[in-house]
């Protein structure tokens, strides 16, 4: 049995709720380890059997995620991270965090993904590491640069915060060993644990690198604290953990992962064909083979009065995102990505939540036809 939230058209996002999370959480409550617990491991097991990977880190969220990946990577304050400047504000803070500095470049307007060209333009000495953003859920393709980036030492970590059960070429994210894949399972994502993050680490070395910058510095594991009187704490580290009551939630959406990607891909597929044919309204194509959408994307003209209409008509629109490079926490780093900045004026997200029926999905719909003509 899926739970129904409320919201209908009037909500941009939203988790599906298949219901079993409830008692989970409470068995988890009664079982009286709310920290990283038993559940938590279990949870990356879990996870990892999933991709069919050697092992996977759980962290708080996606930004930590990122954040520890790069320390993990070895970026630090002499170092540059070329991200897109079209994604969310978390990114920029995870490499600001680092002490390194962000080195935005554009993306592609058809996909709001970086391109492999434009990466290695970009790339100085200084550079550590680059960070692609897996646009509502597409693939980012590296391969073709991989070793070229390997020659000049810089690490991919990937953003997958949106896309977690994607692939490319049939190749689940996260699987690829020569990169790190960074997956958020927060609450709207396509896997939640209300609140959650993941890495998929490229060696055992890495793992338990991670490990110990998740737990505070910490050496051991949570078996090996349990026999010994003493600990090591081997190096810097943050409280960055996965709780039990968020591994709780992630182990009953992982086993239900199937009809989750079946009702995100059918949702993103009804809103392209009832789309289909409107003038100035261009879909991001997010290669739904092989993605499992995490949202909903389009670009039209005059968009500031059209996300008020339809705010004004009860409908949930978003934008995401305004770009980074003219934020004014990221002002010292901005540089002239005209795209982006096209693209910054005319992106809107259309509501895309399990619990939108077919009547929502054409009220949105017509509600965005009305605004751009009216
Ligand atoms: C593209 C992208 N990157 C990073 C994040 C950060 O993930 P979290 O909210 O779990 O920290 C999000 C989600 O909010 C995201 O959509």
């Amino acid at each position: 049995m899926t739970l129904t939230l409320t919201g209908g058209a009037g909500r941009n996002a939203g988790p599906i709720l298949h219901g079993p999370e409830i008692d989970a959480v409470a068995d988890a409550l009664r079982a009286g380890h709310y920290g990283h617990g038993p559940l938590t491991e279990h949870f990356e097991h879990a996870l990892a059997a999933f991709l069919g990977v050697a092992d996977v880190v759980t962290v708080a969220s996606g930004t930590t995620a990122m954040h520890l990946a790069l320390l993990a990577a070895g970026v630090g304050p002499k170092h540059e991270v070329i991200v897109p400047s079209m994604t969310f504000c978390a990114c920029v803070q995870a490499i600001v965090a680092t002490g390194a500095r962000p080195r935005f470049v554009e993306v592609d307007p058809a996909t709001l993904c970086v391109r492999a060209d434009d990466v290695l333009a970009a790339a100085t000495p200084a550079t550590a590491a680059v960070l692609p953003v897996l646009f509502s859920g597409r693939a980012v393709d590296l391969t073709g640069i991989q070793q070229q980036l390997d020659e000049r030492g810089i690490t991919i970590v990937e953003d997958a915060a949106q896309a977690f059960g994607s692939d490319l070429a049939g190749r689940l994210i996260g699987t690829n060993p020569k990169l790190m894949t960074c997956f958020s399972f927060g609450p709207t994502k396509n896997l939640t644990c209300g609140e959650g993050g993941a890495i998929v680490p490229r060696t055992a070395e890495e793992a338990d690198l991670l490990r110990r910058l998740r737990t505070v510095g910490i050496a051991q594991s949570l078996a090996q604290r349990a026999e010994a009187t003493s600990y090591e704490v081997a190096g810097f580290g943050l409280r960055a953990h996965l709780s039990s009551l968020s591994a709780a939630i992630g182990l009953v959406q992982l086993a239900r992962f199937d009809d989750a990607r079946t009702r995100r891909r059918q949702l993103w597929a009804a809103y392209a064909a009832a789309l289909a044919g409107t003038p100035d309204v261009q879909l991001t194509d997010v290669d739904i083979a092989h993605t499992v959408p995490f949202n909903l994307v389009v670009q039209v003209p005059n968009r500031d009065r059209v996300f008020h209409r339809m705010r004004q008509a009860g409908i949930g629109v978003g934008v995401h995102y305004p770009p980074n490079h003219l934020q004014p926490a990221f002002a010292r780093w901005s540089t002239s990505l005209p795209a982006t900045e096209q693209i910054g004026r005319q992106v809107i997200s259309l509501p895309f939540h399990p619990s939108l029926n077919s009547g929502n999905l054409q009220q949105v719909v017509t509600a965005l036809r009305d605004a751009l003509t009216a």
